[in-house]
């Protein structure tokens, strides 16, 4: 770990490059950060902090872009929106306007989706372990496709369906044993990893799956991991899946649909960020011209930019060499540092901090935890009681990781469009993290 006074080899941006390149944020003088046309600083006097915020112009303008490039590259290719990035109920509904569907991974996403006014047709059904009941919903409600991941998961599904005297339109989800080269905990398709089906098993099942009763095999599926920068393994494993599908087809097999998966990668901190043309390309070069309907499942790569979170500075304390800035939010609000190691850039919203000379420091959460921590070794200036910074790029994998440990209640929500915001999540009552507690009888 290097020590904090040590001049880094790799300088982190500053905040004027990490403002530059997420255009629905800018620095005004007298108001300080803005995101859109509204200053953060009257969002956290009204709502208080921590607090997240959206902006739905950056959302819009990013689904826009890659429809886009899916069209430009004259691929078939429908947008399912990775509903587990960021599931509230504002988010869907402006997927929805622009057409997009969803992949859902759990019932209680896919009573979100439909919530939010995605229609059952656009919704795909993934996971590696669907619940009976979930199963159940997804054909009630009529979704689109049912991603299967297993033999097990098939026969499960067959009987069901066939037991509601449904059928079920099903992808196998391949596992195609790429590296897709991004963080252990979030990479999927590697042999040993627990999603999918083995390669080599695949023929045989989508074979079995066609003479089962409730379930019409229509396609593949696959998705091998998430923050990707590279296209080189989206190109290898898509590659393998296209010579799957002549394969089932050159036995007879109808092969109707590829679903491409998510993963694209945002750049957190200087890295660049993957490009929507470059991943039409990937899959114009390896499934283009195969006649096949496409769909792909971003999740970050839409939402991850457009999202901030806004806190305040509790208070700072030196202890030996390193400087702390303790914050009002924590891990159990935006985990991802402490779960992945993540750099989140973080930025003054006041722009009197922002101007000021900068001197290395490590922004922790509250949590009686040291992994609570944000940043370490970070430059930023002195910072007074409750001054304000915002924690960049957490529209993703934000707020829906979040948790209420050590009795934290969630922190509100605000999503702005525009000049005008909303809140669109108020901040938890304390009184809500227990509401649904008893005592039993027999402790009283
Ligand atoms: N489709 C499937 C089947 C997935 O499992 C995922 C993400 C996606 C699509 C969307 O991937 P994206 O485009 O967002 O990369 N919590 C982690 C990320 C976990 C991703 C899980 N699966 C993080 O904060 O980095």
């Amino acid at each position: 770990m290097p020590h904090p006074a040590a001049l880094p080899l790799d300088p982190d941006p500053t905040f004027a490059e990490l403002i530059a390149v997420r255009p629905h944020l800018s620095m005004h003088a007298m108001d300080g950060l803005l995101m859109e046309g509204v200053p953060l600083n009257a969002v956290a006097d009204a709502v208080g902090t921590p607090a997240w915020v959206l902006s739905a112009g950056s959302i819009r303008g990013r689904l826009r872009a890659l429809q886009l490039a899916l069209a430009e590259a004259a691929l078939p290719a429908r947008v399912h929106y990775a509903v587990k990035a960021n599931d509230h109920l504002a988010v869907l509904r402006l997927v929805a306007e622009r057409g997009a569907g969803a992949d859902v991974v759990s019932g209680g996403e896919l009573r979100r989706a439909l919530l939010g006014g995605i229609t059952a047709d656009r919704i795909v059904f993934s996971g590696v372990g669907k619940a009976e009941w979930e199963l159940r919903l997804a054909l009630e409600a009529g979704v689109g496709q049912i991603n299967v991941e297993s033999a097990e998961e098939l026969a499960m599904l067959s009987e069901i369906a066939h037991a509601m005297g449904r059928t079920a339109r099903v992808a196998l989800r391949i596992n195609p044993d790429v590296d897709a080269g991004t963080h252990a905990k979030i990479t999927t398709g590697r042999a040993d990893n627990k999603f999918g089906i083995a390669y080599g098993s695949a023929a045989a099942l989508y074979a079995h799956a066609a003479a089962l009763p409730g379930i019409e095999p229509v396609g593949l599926a696959l998705h091998i991991g998430s923050q990707i920068l590279s296209m080189a393994p989206f190109r290898a494993a898509y590659a393998r899946v296209a010579e799957l599908v002549r394969g089932l087809r050159a036995a007879g097999l109808p092969v109707h649909t590829v679903d491409c998966g998510g993963g694209l990668g945002i750049g957190y901190r200087d890295e660049p960020a993957a490009s929507p043309a470059a991943f039409a390309g990937a899959i114009r070069a390896t499934l283009g011209g195969m006649d096949l309907q496409l769909a792909v499942e971003p999740g970050r790569w839409l939402v991850g930019t457009a999202g901030l979170l806004l806190a305040s500075a509790v208070l700072v304390k030196t202890t030996g060499a390193r400087r702390f800035v303790v914050l009002d939010a924590a891990m159990n609000d935006l985990l991802r540092p402490a779960m992945y190691d993540a750099w989140h850039g973080i930025v003054p919203v006041s722009a009197a901090d922002a101007a000021r000379p900068v001197a290395p420091c490590d922004v922790v959460g509250p949590v009686c935890e040291s992994g609570d921590t944000f940043a370490r070794g970070r430059a930023l200036p002195p910072l007074g009681h409750n001054a304000r910074l915002a924690i960049l790029d957490a529209g993703a994998y934000g707020s829906v990781m979040s948790s209420t440990y050590n009795a934290r209640p969630l922190a509100a929500e605000v999503m702005v469009d525009g000049d005008r915001w909303s809140v669109i999540r108020a901040r938890q009552p304390l009184e809500a993290l227990w509401a649904g507690e008893t005592i039993p009888d027999w402790l009283a």
